[in-house]
Formats: structure tokens, sequence, C-alpha cells
């Protein structure tokens, strides 16, 4: 798995194709999507998915999102109904990921899905995804392109800081325009239910599904890394609704204030979430601990917040 050298690609037509013929090998590529990097295998190789496991020192039990063209291919991997088609057609290409129950004929590793008979699916947004699911003609599965249990990537740089040298290639095109992961809806119950708080507000799909999505609870079956209490972590103490840094600390701020970064000096909860992990890489590189002011907890702030708590989480080691 060790590889020599991790190559930078850009968006040119050659470089997406020598991607995909990556991709096609077996190797794997980060790319970017508009919530963050993803780091891509094709999801039908078992070796392939194999090593993001291995890349990302991630524990083998958590599932991973399979990235493809459109919702016609999504309808080969899972079983499609009513619902699924409403919030593809809102949501669709963009930060939506929809839990739905895997398909018998879907020929994926079964390492995409840790053994579970449902897959998380979705349609990312960024140009450059999408010519690159164009290219390969197949199923991506792609992981945020982080080591486990550090920050997201929002740039090819931090990708290139976590996993330099133990992928092939990375393709640049600059910051994620989301700078959240995708929200996770899972459709596999009675009604929808929201998994993972993420880059669309859940207050939009509520209004696209007209009516109230069901609250992730501990009894679900998921054992997702994005639900492990610590996860998103940087390597300093972080300490969260401060109105004011401690002396030795550095100071994350939202809104008009005096800090270190801002999130967001006008307020802006899009904005603040765009910056979010890059505010986090930034801060982290100081190694002092990290205070952040408070956030609203509504919207965008949902995603940001949760993220930020497990970032705060106590971690073992
Ligand atoms: O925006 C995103 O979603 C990014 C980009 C690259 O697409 N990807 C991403 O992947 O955040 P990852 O692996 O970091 O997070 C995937 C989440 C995990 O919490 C995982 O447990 C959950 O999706 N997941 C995957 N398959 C699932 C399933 N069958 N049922 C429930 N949750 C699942
Ligand atoms: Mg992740």
């Amino acid at each position: 798995m060790t590889q020599a050298k991790t190559i930078l690609l850009g968006k040119s037509t050659e470089d997406i194709a020598r991607a995909a013929t990556l991709l096609g090998a077996g190797r794997l590529v980060a790319f970017p999507t508009e919530t963050v990097y993803g780091l891509g295998a094709d999801a039908r190789q078992r070796l392939a998915v194999a090593d993001i496991y291995a890349a990302k020192g991630r524990p083998s039990f958590n599932p991973l999102i399979v990235h493809v063209a459109d919702e016609d291919a999504a309808k080969r991997y899972v079983m499609w109904n009513e619902m699924a088609g409403r919030l593809a057609r809102a949501f669709w290409p963009g930060p939506l990921t929809l839990v739905l129950p895997l398909r018998a004929d879907h020929g994926l590793s079964s390492l995409v899905t840790a053994g579970l008979d449902t897959l998380a699916i979705r349609v990312p947004a960024h140009p450059v995804a999408r010519d690159l699911l164009r290219a390969l003609d197949g199923p991506v599965a792609a992981p945020s392109a982080n080591p486990s249990g550090r920050i997201s990537p929002t740039t090819a740089e931090h990708v290139l800081a976590g996993l330099d040298g133990r992928i092939a290639a990375v393709i640049d095109d600059g910051p994620c325009r989301v700078g959240l992961e995708s929200t996770i809806v899972g459709l596999t119950g009675e009604r929808p239910r929201l998994l993972r708080p993420g880059g669309i507000a859940s207050e939009e799909i509520e209004m696209a599904i007209g009516g109230a999505l069901d609250a992730h609870s501990p009894g679900d079956t998921l054992n997702a890394p994005g639900q492990l209490v610590s996860h998103y972590a940087p390597r300093a103490q972080l300490r969260l609704n401060a109105d004011r840094p401690a002396r030795e600390e550095l100071f994350l701020g939202f809104g008009p204030m005096v800090c270190d970064l801002n999130l967001s000096e006008a307020g802006d909860l899009a904005e603040a979430a765009a910056n979010l992990f890059d505010h986090l890489h930034r801060l982290d590189e100081m190694l002092r601990p990290i205070a952040v002011a408070p956030i609203p907890d509504c919207g965008l702030g949902r995603a940001i917040n949760d993220r930020l708590r497990r970032a705060a989480a106590p971690r073992e080691q």
C-alpha cells in the first residue's frame, strides 16, 4: 500500500482521464467535492476499498459513501422508493447522502458497506467529481480524505498533509464550497431519519419532504465514525461556547469580535461552514488550546456545532 509519491493533478481532461485510469487500476485518488475532499476508490474492487481503510487507518466497521454520476446510476445499487426520488430531485447533485436498502445484484465490494444490508449513496455537485465519475463510468467509494479521526480536508494541501505518500494522486481544485460533509438521511425505516447533520440544513430537507425528520437515536444499528463521540479532532484541546479566550488560548470567533481567526465576521453560517475545517487546521498548527465563540444552533449551525462538539470531546490515547 505504501506509494512512493502522490501525484498532484489538475482538472484538465487529461488529468481527469489519468485519475480515472488510476481508479480503474485499483489505486486511490483524492478529489474535490463541494463538501470536503474525498478519498476515492473503485467501489467494485475489494483490494482498492481495503486500501482506503488502510490509508486512513479507519476502523473496518465504518461503512463508506458511494458516489455516482446521477440518479439512474444510484438505482443500480439501491432499492429506490418514492421518498428517495423526492429528495434526489430536490437536492441532487449536492451535499445529501441517502441510506437505502442494498440491491441483491449490487456488485460492490462488501467492504464498502462493512457488511450492512444498506448503502449510503450520493451524487456530488462538484464539476471535478462529476467529470471523474463520468470518466470512470463506475461507482466511487469515498470517505473524507483525512487520517481517521482527524479534521476533514477542504483543500488539496490538507489532503497531502495527512496522506502524502499513502495515495496515488490528488486532484487539486482549490477550497471546497460548502466545507462540511453531506447531510445523511436514512430511508430504510418508516420515516426519513437524520443520521448526520451536514451541508444541507435539516430545515430545508423537512421543507422538501413536507414533515419532520426523525432524529438519530443511539439505538440505531449504525457504527459510524461521524457518530463516534470523538471525531474530527485537532491535536489541541478545544473549548466551546467561549465568550473570550483564556490567556494561553487561541480564539476562533464568529460575528464581529476580536479573535485569532473568524469563521464569519458577518455572522453568516454558510461562510462559517466553509471556513470551519480550514480554520481548525490553521489554528491546530500553532499547538495551543483553542476557544471557540458560540455558534447559533439553527440551519447550518447545527452541523457546525455537531462537528465542534466531536472535536472537543475527550478522546482516548
Ligand atoms: O460529504 C461527504 O459525505 C464526504 C464526501 C467525500 O462525499 N464523505 C464523507 O464520508 O463524509 P465519511 O466516510 O467521512 O463519512 C461517511 C458517513 C460515516 O459516518 C458512515 O458511518 C456513514 O456515512 N455511513 C456509511 N454507510 C452507511 C450506512 N449504510 N448506514 C448508515 N450510515 C452510513
Ligand atoms: Mg470523515
